[in-house]
């Protein structure tokens, strides 16, 4: 049976043999793999020869004791040294500490109590465990793959950070669109601090969030009195965003009123108070984020024309997670190493077979639902890997695969850049059927609803690569 501690190697220092091997038989059968040496010069050579996670060693020695093995292979592996468990005679605590003071983790006093030995071993290797996870992380947030805490390597993403450089540098307001939990707000602070606002405030407001009887108020402040429950004076975001950023999410839901309004400060930077007759000056970078179709809300008379060109000028688009493959197996690193050290698990890898799962999935919540499904998986993960069976059992059961055998649903997606005509559609449908049924075209027939002469007909007249691709996995 593979346990779980099978990977975790041991070198046992004791010259008392019969001590020495009752603990190498506790190690093995506790499953660790563990090498026996009764001498501190052997242990050293066997240190430097393999790797070793832990050197549990006996003091007292023939020859050179613990102390010296312990300062000796500090030296020699300065980067990669294991962790030492010492084991004095009972009494001998300045020389324990001493130890300790020499970099030791901890130390038992003999005689050993064989549980409290056990457990000592493990919160060590939990300790080594969350250690290296700590280095991890700082070395994929020092990598390159990040840009303001945005973590991408996929050409989508830094392609992205170069065009938010560029943006970042002009004042003009800015359109983030994208689905939901792609990452807009974190784009929206990305050019906040690229931009010569950085020095500023960054206040996000969402839209959507305030009701619409306050949200002018909400925006443009208002005067004393000007209605009823409106007791003092009141700045509004506008003036409190001053000299920074205002993130205005879901920018798609703000009533029609208030647009003309909004167009108003994006046009010459001038707010008026509800019930004042004051105009006052703001100098503020606008951001807006939607995952609506403004365009289309544009033409459904729910955004204004006006408003919508004015944001679009520097519009940038966060792409969905599904179409940047090479970003899935960065994130979730990341968000494993996050949330292991935030939950203090010694979970360190996830498994091939998960992570293909992940890879294959279309990931509708993006990056949100990536960063939730791996903080569930920390949590029910019980050894040092993520296995498949961790992951929630939505993603588990998606079979879209990438593939060539796509869901139906896979088959027909259609995106906003590329329109496919109806009759492209019909074909990718009819060969994404025929693939279901193994090339069976009596039943691809029965399914579609068309004769079987149809369908011959219409493989015939099918464009060549469409064919191609279905041939090639229907087995025609
Ligand atoms: N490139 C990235 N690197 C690291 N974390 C990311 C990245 N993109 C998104 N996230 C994380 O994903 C989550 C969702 O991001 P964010 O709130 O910015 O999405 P959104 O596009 O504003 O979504 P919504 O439209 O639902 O508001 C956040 O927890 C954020 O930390
Ligand atoms: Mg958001």
């Amino acid at each position: 049976m593979k346990r779980e501690t099978d990977v975790i190697r041991i070198l046992l220092v004791e010259d008392d043999e019969a001590l020495g091997s009752l603990l190498l038989e506790e190690l093995q059968d506790a499953g660790y793999r563990t090498k026996l040496a009764s001498t501190a010069e052997k242990a050293l050579s066997l240190a430097l020869a393999d790797t070793f996670d832990i050197i549990i060693s006996d003091l007292r020695l023939p020859g050179a004791d613990g102390l010296a093995l312990l300062k000796n292979v500090r030296n020699r592996l300065p980067e990669t040294a294991p962790d030492f468990l010492m084991i004095t005679a009972f009494g001998s605590v300045e020389k324990a500490v001493e130890c300790l003071k020499a970099g030791a983790e901890d130390f038992l006093t003999k005689p050993l109590d064989l549980e409290h030995f056990h457990l000592t071993l493990r919160r060590m290797l939990e300790k080594r465990a969350m250690r290296s996870t700590i280095q991890d992380l700082r070395r994929v947030q020092a990598d390159q793959s990040s840009f303001h805490g945005m973590y991408g390597r996929s050409p989508q993403m830094l392609n992205l950070f170069r065009q938010i450089e560029q943006i970042a540098k002009a004042d003009g307001p800015v359109l983030v669109h994208g689905e939901s939990g792609t990452g807009k707000e974190f784009i929206a602070r990305a050019i906040h601090n690229e931009s010569s606002f950085s020095d500023g405030p960054f206040l996000v407001v969402n839209c959507a969030g305030i009701p619409e009887s306050l949200l002018e108020s909400e925006f443009f402040g208002h005067a004393a009195g000007s209605f009823t429950g409106a007791q003092g004076k009141r700045e509004g975001i506008f003036a409190e965003a001053e000299g920074g950023t205002l993130f205005l999410d879901e920018i798609g839901d703000m009533p029609y009123a208030l647009q003309a309004k909004v167009l108003r400060m994006l046009q010459d930077g001038k707010i008026r108070p509800v019930g004042s007759n004051q105009e006052r000056q703001v100098h503020v970078r606008i951001v807006a984020a939607t995952n609506h179709d403004l365009e289309k809300q544009v033409a459904d008379g729910k955004f204004r024309e006006d408003l919508f060109f004015r944001l679009e000028t520097f519009a940038l688009h966060a792409p969905p997670l599904r179409e940047r493959e090479d970003d899935i197996e960065l994130l979730a690193a990341l968000f494993l190493q996050q949330h292991a050290l935030r939950l203090e698990k010694p979970v360190r890898e996830i498994s091939s077979a998960a992570m293909e799962t992940l890879r294959r999935y279309p990931f509708p919540g993006n990056v949100r639902e990536l960063h939730n499904a791996i903080e569930r998986a920390v949590v029910f993960c019980a050894g040092r890997e993520i296995q498949r069976k961790d992951l929630p059992s939505r993603i588990r059961k998606e079979r879209t695969a990438r593939g060539p055998v796509g869901s139906a649903g896979e088959v027909l997606m259609i995106d906003d850049h590329s329109l496919p005509s109806l009759l492209d559609i019909e074909n990718r449908y009819i060969a994404h059927v025929l693939e279901r049924v193994a090339g069976n075209k009596r039943k691809a027939a029965e399914i579609l609803g068309i004769g079987r002469r149809t369908l011959y007909r219409r493989l015939t007249e099918m464009p060549t690569d469409a064919v191609n691709r279905h041939a090639a996995t229907a087995n025609l």
